[in-house]
C-alpha cells in the first residue's frame, strides 16, 4: 500500500513506495542510563520500558492506570507509565522499580522495609507501591495513614495494612 505524501519529499510517482521521514527521537534517561527512541511517538512509556528496554518489573493495570500497577517517577514524581507516551518524555529522567536500589546493589530503605514487614505477597503490586511510596516519603517524610490510604494503589492479595506499616516504617515513624 502506498503510503500518504510526506511533507518536504517530492511527488512519488505511481507506484513508487515514499518513504517517511526519519524521525528526529526522543532522548530520555531511565535508570540513569541514556536512551534514544526512534519509533512511534506516541507508545506508552509502558510498552517501552517492558517490550523495548525489557523493564517488566513495572506492571500493567487497568487501560487508565487504575491501581497504581504501572506507575513510575519520571523527574521524581509517580506518574501512570501507560497513560504517558513517549513524546511527553523527551529529556525526562525516568526511574523504575528496578532503579531503586542503589548502584551498590543495596536496597532502597523502603525495599528493605517491605522486607521487614513482610509486605508483599503475589509480588504484582509491589513495585506500583514502592514507587508511590517513594514519591510519597519525598513529599512528605512523616506520613500519615491518611496519606497512605490515598495513594491510589490496590492489593487484591490483602497487603494494605502491612505496606502501610512498611511506608511507615521507612519513614521512622511509629505504625
Ligand atoms: S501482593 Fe498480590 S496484589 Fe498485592
Amino acid at each position: 500500500m502506498l503510503q500518504a505524501q510526506a511533507p518536504g519529499l517530492p511527488p512519488a510517482t505511481p507506484g513508487e513506495i515514499t518513504p517517511v521521514p526519519v524521525r528526529e527521537g526522543i532522548e530520555l534517561v531511565v535508570n540513569g542510563e541514556r536512551f534514544w527512541h526512534t519509533g512511534d511517538p506516541l507508545m506508552p512509556l509502558l510498552w517501552y520500558l517492558r517490550d523495548v528496554l525489557r523493564l517488566t518489573g513495572t506492571k500493567v493495570g487497568g487501560a487508565h492506570g487504575e491501581g497504581g500497577y504501572d506507575l513510575v517517577l519520571v523527574d521524581g514524581k509517580a506518574v501512570s507509565a501507560i497513560k504517558r507516551p513517549m513524546a511527553e518524555l523527551a529529556g525526562a529522567r525516568v526511574t523504575t522499580v528496578e532503579g531503586l536500589a542503589n548502584p551498590d546493589g543495596s536496597l532502597h530503605p523502603l525495599q528493605q522495609a517491605f522486607i521487614d514487614e513482610d509486605a508483599i505477597g503475589c509480588g504484582y503490586c509491589t513495585p506500583g507501591w514502592l514507587i508511590a511510596g517513594v514519591d510519597l516519603l519525598t513529599r512528605k517524610p512523616k506520613p500519615t495513614d491518611e496519606d497512605i490510604d490515598q495513594l491510589p494503589n490496590r492489593c487484591r492479595c490483602g497487603c494494605q495494612t502491612r505496606v502501610r506499616r512498611a511506608i511507615k516504617r521507612a519513614a521512622g515513624v511509629p505504625a
